[in-house]
């Protein structure tokens, strides 16, 4: 038997943040991940970063790595039929850039900053199971190395993604759940080629597309694909020509193909289950919200949940004020639902629907025009693309 003040569960960003922000302000806690250390620095997810988590990640003390090989953007540009390349340009409107740093730099950053520190990350973890979360003395259970092995603590984080078992642990009838799908999938592919200087969507009569990046020598490109698509039917070359096909000439023309070291196929979906807390378990990042990936806020949501959820935790310790604590649900939830929305627009606004009819397409084309036009709809986008700044 063991005992901590905060039992993490799930050794993702949102788990591996929280445990280090609570270290740096002397709250002890035990992460508890169901997967190896290899695995999970091996997944490959999104790659854009906004202002605050950038912020954040440096008041944390960990902007070394990302201050060197993040590279800086004003904002991300859309393009489409007969149309200039349209910037959301966040740099101008909110004064704050967008930063190309992938989700798997950003875990190893954190994984090196809690071995560093001395951090307690228990791996491999088998039928991890929280309990008794209703009452002053909650607890977690799981097994390692076939031995049975139990976490007691004051408070339990869920941030075990959306397949967790946290959230699963809260009876459904205490619980709301807001849940949309969407009929396409992304396929995706990392290349060791050049990306483009710039982060481009493209929405397309053959469906939409994206360029981004890693870094100077590591490209990652979308193309939406049938959900029943498999990867083997996806050959380098096919990718290739089809993302190509997406993007006006002169784009297309520059972008440099090679062997991809990485393919996948991930669903859409929208989702978020509410209230994030329940007795002393509290959910963060994915274990709570899913937004499609349109707009890159998934990570950056994960880390304004942490953002909150440490501060009602230190304040708690420290200062023995439960304020942003009980506030913590409604207060992240305000920036979940705001980056949802945006997220479900961007994808409504950026794909092609296979019921879509032609008014469908030209009334999309007529928003990006619209866009292309009003100040003060790109202000408006770009402010939500931007990220809502962190509430007090
Ligand atoms: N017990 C312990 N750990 C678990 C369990 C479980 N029952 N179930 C899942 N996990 C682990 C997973 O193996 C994973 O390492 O919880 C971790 C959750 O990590 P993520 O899924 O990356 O979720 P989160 O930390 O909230 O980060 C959100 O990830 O999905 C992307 O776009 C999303 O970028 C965002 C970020
Ligand atoms: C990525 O680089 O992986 C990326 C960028 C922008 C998005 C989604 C993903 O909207």
């Amino acid at each position: 038997m063991e005992k901590t003040r905060v039992a993490i569960i799930g050794g993702g960003p949102a788990g591996l943040l929280l445990s280090h922000i609570l270290d740096l302000n002397g709250v002890d806690n035990i992460v508890v991940e169901q997967r190896s250390r290899a695995y999970v620095l091996s997944r490959i997810r999104a790659g854009v970063l906004e202002a605050g988590s950038v912020d954040m990640l440096r008041s944390m003390g960990l902007g070394e790595r990302l201050d060197r090989e993040g590279k800086p953007h004003d904002g991300t540009y859309i393009v489409w039929a007969g149309s200039e390349k349209l910037l959301i340009d966040t740099k101008k409107y909110t004064g704050r850039d967008m930063t190309a740093y992938g989700q798997t730099a950003i875990t190893e950053d954190l994984y090196a900053a809690r071995d560093k520190a001395g951090g307690q990350i228990i791996d491999e973890a088998e039928n991890v199971q929280p309990y008794d979360m209703t009452t002053d003395a909650p607890y977690v259970t799981f097994t390692k190395d076939g031995k049975e092995r139990r976490i007691d603590c004051d408070y339990i984080a869920g941030c075990d993604g959306f397949h967790g078992v946290s959230r699963k642990s809260i009876p459904a009838d205490l619980m709301q759940v807001y849940e949309k799908g969407y009929p396409f999938g992304w396929l995706a592919i990392m290349s060791e080629t050049a990306p483009l200087s710039d982060i481009i969507y493209a929405n397309h009569e053959r469906g939409f597309a994206l360029a981004s990046q890693r870094n100077e020598r590591l490209s990652r490109y979308y193309i939406q694909c049938d959900l029943n698509d498999n990867v083997d039917e996806w050959p380098d070359d096919r990718f290739w020509e089809e993302l190509k096909a997406r993007f006006p000439k002169d784009i297309a023309d520059a972008i440099a193909t090679g062997p991809s070291i990485e393919k996948s196929i991930a669903p859409l979906r929208s989702f978020v289950a509410e209230p994030m807390r329940h007795g002393r378990l509290f959910l963060a990042g994915d274990a709570a919200h899913i937004v499609p990936p349109t707009g890159a806020k998934g990570l950056n949501l994960a880390f304004s949940d942490v953002y909150y959820l440490s501060r009602g935790l230190i304040e708690h310790y420290g200062k023995n004020n439960d304020t942003y604590l009980d506030g913590y649900s409604d207060m992240a939830l305000r920036r979940i639902w705001n980056a949802e929305r945006l997220s479900w627009h961007l994808t409504c606004l950026l794909h092609k629907f296979p019921d879509d009819d032609r008014f469908d397409q030209r009334t999309r084309e007529d928003e990006l025009a619209y866009l292309s036009k009003s100040e003060i709809a790109m202000a408006a986008l770009a402010e939500q693309y931007a990220g809502l700044p962190f509430e007090d």
